[in-house]
């Protein structure tokens, strides 16, 4: 699709450079994040099996249409699981920007050429806007106004991430996939992590189940 893709204003396709450059930005913006992600999906699941019986009764109520393009997308048990997942462990844990001119907001100023990085790790557990934030609940994006909640793991405004839908998506998919057969017993109680550009676990390690039919 790249290749034989066209820019609206001339018509010419990308050239060999750009054509690998945007593929480099899908592998590691859409590749590593979401697999870190689905890494600390696992180990959340793990520690709650609370959480994991309901998923799975989400799972086996749903049937087939567990997995059509339609339900992956709907509001869901496995969708609250997802997104609480990402605030306690957001694989991109800061969003830097260099100011263009020096500027003001509030209570703040700074110079032209000044970095600035929103921690959006510290923003999703910030008990000014979370309820008990250190714990895992899916439920709390059972609320109607979730979305209005200091929650920004896709970042937003302009350079919103381009890929959230199609990662939700994924997501979902092989959470349900994986926990209508299988199970992950993690063998921590903790997990450290690395805070590079993405934030990522140093180590899941545990054992992969099949579950009882
Ligand atoms: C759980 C998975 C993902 C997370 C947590 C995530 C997070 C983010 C965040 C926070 C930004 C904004 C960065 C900023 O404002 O500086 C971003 C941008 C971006 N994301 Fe994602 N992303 C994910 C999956 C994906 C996928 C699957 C794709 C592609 C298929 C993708 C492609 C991009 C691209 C191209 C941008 C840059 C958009 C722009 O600057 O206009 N991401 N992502």
């Amino acid at each position: 699709m790249m290749i034989h893709a066209r820019y609206e204003d001339t018509q010419l396709p990308m050239t060999d450079e750009q054509l690998v450059d945007e593929m480099l930005i899908l592998f590691i913006a859409g590749h590593e994040t979401t697999a870190n992600a689905l890494s600390f999906i696992f180990f959340e699941i793990s520690r709650h099996p609370e959480a994991e019986q309901t998923l799975r009764n989400e799972i086996s109520t749903l049937g087939e249409a567990a997995f059509t393009p339609d339900s992956l997308m709907k509001k869901s048990y496995t969708l609250n699981i997802i997104k609480e997942a990402m605030r306690l462990h957001p694989p991109a844990w800061g969003i830097d920007r260099e100011a263009l001119e020096d500027d003001h907001f509030k209570d703040y100023s700074w110079g032209k050429g000044t970095q600035i990085i929103l921690y959006i790790g510290g923003l999703h557990r910030n008990p000014k806007y979370w309820t008990d934030p250190e714990a895992f609940i899916p439920e709390r994006f059972d609320d109607e106004n979730a979305r209005n909640f200091a929650y920004y793991p896709f970042g937003a405004g302009p350079r919103l991430c381009i890929g959230e839908h199609f990662a939700m998506m994924e997501m979902v998919l092989i959470v349900r996939k994986f926990y209508q057969l299988y199970s992950f017993k993690s063998s921590h109680d903790q997990v450290e992590k690395k805070a590079l550009v993405t934030l990522r676990p140093i180590k899941v390690s545990g054992k992969i189940v099949k579950n009882p039919i």
